[in-house]
């Protein structure tokens, strides 16, 4: 059964399907849109083994011709260089201002593709098949594109919304148990950040769902794409409520920077940890009742997360090093710390403003709750 989620920006709305077995599916789906029977993917080598055939075989239901490149798999492929490869290669397969571009894989594909189709001749259209669960719930929706450069993750890109986003939730079947989880740290963020009785249904049903039940897959991504959607539609270039998206994110930008972007620490599980020390830090500021950040962390815990500066391996800077990582995050306005603090869980507000000390001391006690 597939739901749909409308994300209504004017003459840039578009729908999110959600369900299993999309892919079958996107000939029927991705036909409305096109001038001409032909589509451009874009894809990585992974996703390209697993899913392309049944993305192309429903392409073919419908008599959709296609082009396909295949990119390394990995956040490096989020670079100049495979955004210049892929660019050009839209335009030697002559890629017209009314085509439509398909990113067919994770966070990194759906990035990149979605910048490359914000400039090529100007903006062409995309959709987004998005294959790891923190695309489907998180970057596929709300038209954030771009690439990292030398100086930090995602400082390069332009708001470009898709036409079209189809989350396969069969898809999620192939992934391993630890990029799903990751992409669940984005799923609680959602109850955290806004909706309390989501955060109750996901401890309920959180595990459930990574065991498999596709219902309850289904129903998480869906409730997920809603509040992104609902957020966007308010604050579509980040002015203000989208802020909230970031919860968890100062902290989890940090360590991802601390740990090198490498396999020591996943962006989802960083976002998991971040968000338990945003709770913690908003129990310390006497904003939330002290059990909060107990009950946040029991969640992660039982779904067998990240939840503490203790799950990340090896070497960590101190907590100076921390801060100071933090202020190289974009999220800093004139030299000042913002963060996304919460009154309870589900009720999460932007914070300007907060004293250093206050955060240094928090990260001094859990660093030495590691040692
Ligand atoms: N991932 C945060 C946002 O889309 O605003």
């Amino acid at each position: 059964m597939t739901e749909i989620v409308h994300v209504p920006l004017g003459d840039r709305a578009y729908d999110v399907h959600i369900g299993p077995d999309l892919l079958s599916q996107a000939g029927t789906l991705i036909a409305p849109l096109l001038r001409r029977p032909r589509v451009a993917i874009v894809t990585d080598e992974n996703v390209g083994r697993l899913h392309l055939k049944t993305l192309l075989d429903g392409l073919k239901a419908q008599d959709i011709a296609h082009a396909t490149l295949t990119l390394p798999v990995g956040e490096a492929t989020k670079s100049w260089p495979q955004f210049e490869r892929t660019v050009e290669w839209l335009l030697a397969e002559r890629i017209e201002r009314r085509d439509v571009v398909i990113a067919f894989g994770g966070g990194v594909i759906g990035d990149l593709v979605g910048f490359a189709a914000a400039v090529l001749r100007r903006g062409v259209r995309f959709v987004q098949i998005p294959t790891s669960l923190l695309a489907q719930v998180d970057s596929s929706v709300g038209g954030k594109t771009g690439i990292n450069a030398p100086q930090g993750k995602n400082l390069i890109g332009a708001f470009h919304q898709p036409s079209l986003v189809l989350a396969d939730t069969a898809v999620l079947e192939a992934l391993p148990a630890r990029d799903y989880l990751a992409g669940y740290g984005e799923v609680v963020k959602y109850g955290l950040l806004g909706d309390s009785a989501f955060f109750e249904w996901l401890e309920t049903n959180g595990a459930e769902a990574a065991r498999g039940d596709m219902a309850a897959r289904s129903r998480a991504v869906k409730r997920s794409v809603e509040m992104k959607a609902e957020i966007v539609v308010r604050d579509e270039t980040e002015q203000g409520d989208r802020a909230l998206l970031n919860l968890g994110h100062t902290f989890c930008h940090a360590l991802e920077a601390a740990t090198g972007y490498s396999d020591r620490l996943l962006h989802g599980e960083g976002v998991a940890i971040g968000c338990a020390l945003a709770f913690d830090l908003s129990a310390r500021l006497g904003l939330c009742p002290q059990e909060e950040p107990s009950r946040v962390r029991a969640h992660l815990r039982e779904m067998n997360m990240k939840a503490d500066l203790s799950d990340i391996m090896g070497e960590l800077p101190d907590a100076d090093g921390l801060l100071e990582l933090m202020a190289q995050d974009k999220k800093v306005v004139d030299g000042r710390l913002n963060f996304v603090l919460a009154r309870g869980i589900g009720q999460a507000f932007v914070a300007k403003d907060v004293a250093p000390d206050t955060v240094r001391m928090l990260l001094q006690d859990a660093l030495t709750a590691r040692s």
